[in-house]
C-alpha cells in the first residue's frame, strides 16, 4: 500500500460503482457497510450517506472523524484493520478482514490462544492511547480466517491524548478496565469452559463506574434515536 494511496480521498462514484456487497444497509442511525472492490483489493466502506437525514447531517460526520482519528493512530497495529482513506465527511474506507464477527461464532469453538491474542491487541491499542468502549458488543470483534482476532468499529472510542491531565488519565484508565473486562465477558459467553479461577474472580467484581456508564450510554443512544431519526423503533 503506497503512502500516496493511503492519504488520498476515494471518490464516492468509484465506491458506489464498485460495491460488490452490503454487510449492512443503512437505516436510522446505522450506516451502510459496503464491501467494495477497489483497484486490486477488497475494502470496507462505512457510509452514513443514506442514514436518517438529521443523523447523517449531525452525528454521522462526528462518528466518521472519530473513527478516522482512531484508525490513523492505530495504523499498522496487528489486529486492527488498516485505514485506506476518507471518502467524504460521511464515509471512510478500511481494509477488509476476511472472517466473521463473534456474534456469528458458535460457543465452545475458540481456543485460549484467541483470547490471549485479543487481550494483546487490546493492550497495544491502549498503549497507543485509544480505549474502544464498545467491545462488549461481539459484532465488534472479528475472527479472521487466519484464526486471529481483529477489532472494528471505533465510533465510540475515547482518546487519551497526551495523557498530561491527571483527571483525563484517570477517566481513560476506567475505559481501559472496561475494555479488558469486555474481553472476559466475551470469553464467559463464548468459551465458559476456558475460564480460569482468576478470570472468574475478576468477573465477579463489578467495575466501579459500570452502572452509571451503562445508564448514560443506553440513554444517550435512546435520546439520539428519538431526536435524530424519523422512525421510532424498539431498542
Ligand atoms: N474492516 C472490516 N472487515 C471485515 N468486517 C467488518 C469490518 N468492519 C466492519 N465489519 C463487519 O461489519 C459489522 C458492522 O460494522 P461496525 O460495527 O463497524 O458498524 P456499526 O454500524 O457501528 O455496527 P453496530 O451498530 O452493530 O456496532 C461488524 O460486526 C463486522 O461484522
Ligand atoms: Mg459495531
Amino acid at each position: 500500500m503506497s503512502g500516496n494511496f493511503r492519504t488520498k480521498r476515494l471518490p464516492r462514484t468509484a465506491i458506489e460503482e464498485n460495491t460488490i456487497a452490503y454487510f449492512r444497509t443503512a437505516e436510522g442511525t446505522r450506516p451502510d457497510l459496503r464491501l467494495v472492490q477497489f483497484e486490486d483489493r477488497r475494502i470496507i466502506v462505512k457510509d452514513f450517506n443514506r442514514s436518517d437525514r438529521l443523523f447523517r447531517a449531525i452525528v454521522g460526520p462526528v462518528l466518521i472523524r472519530r473513527e478516522l482519528g482512531a484508525l490513523r493512530i492505530l495504523d499498522g497495529l496487528p489486529g486492527i484493520p488498516r485505514l485506506v482513506g476518507e471518502v467524504d465527511r460521511y464515509a471512510l474506507a478500511m481494509e477488509h478482514i476476511p472472517g466473521r464477527s463473534l456474534d456469528r461464532v458458535e460457543p465452545g469453538t475458540l481456543p485460549q490462544e484467541f483470547y490471549d491474542n485479543l487481550l494483546q491487541v487490546v493492550d497495544q491499542m491502549h498503549a497507543r492511547g485509544i480505549a474502544h468502549c464498545d467491545l462488549r458488543s461481539r459484532g465488534n470483534v472479528v475472527l479472521g480466517d487466519d484464526g486471529k482476532p481483529y477489532i472494528v468499529d471505533f465510533a465510540a472510542c475515547v482518546f487519551r491524548g497526551r495523557g498530561l491531565n491527571p483527571f483525563i488519565r484517570w477517566v481513560f484508565e476506567q475505559f481501559v478496565l472496561a475494555d479488558r473486562n469486555a474481553v472476559l465477558l466475551i470469553k464467559q459467553r463464548l468459551s465458559p469452559e476456558l475460564l480460569t479461577d482468576e478470570d472468574r474472580s475478576q468477573l465477579a467484581q463489578e467495575l466501579p463506574y459500570e452502572r452509571p456508564a451503562k445508564f448514560i450510554g443506553q440513554n444517550v443512544r435512546k435520546l439520539t434515536r428519538i431526536l435524530l431519526t424519523r422512525t421510532r423503533r424498539s431498542w
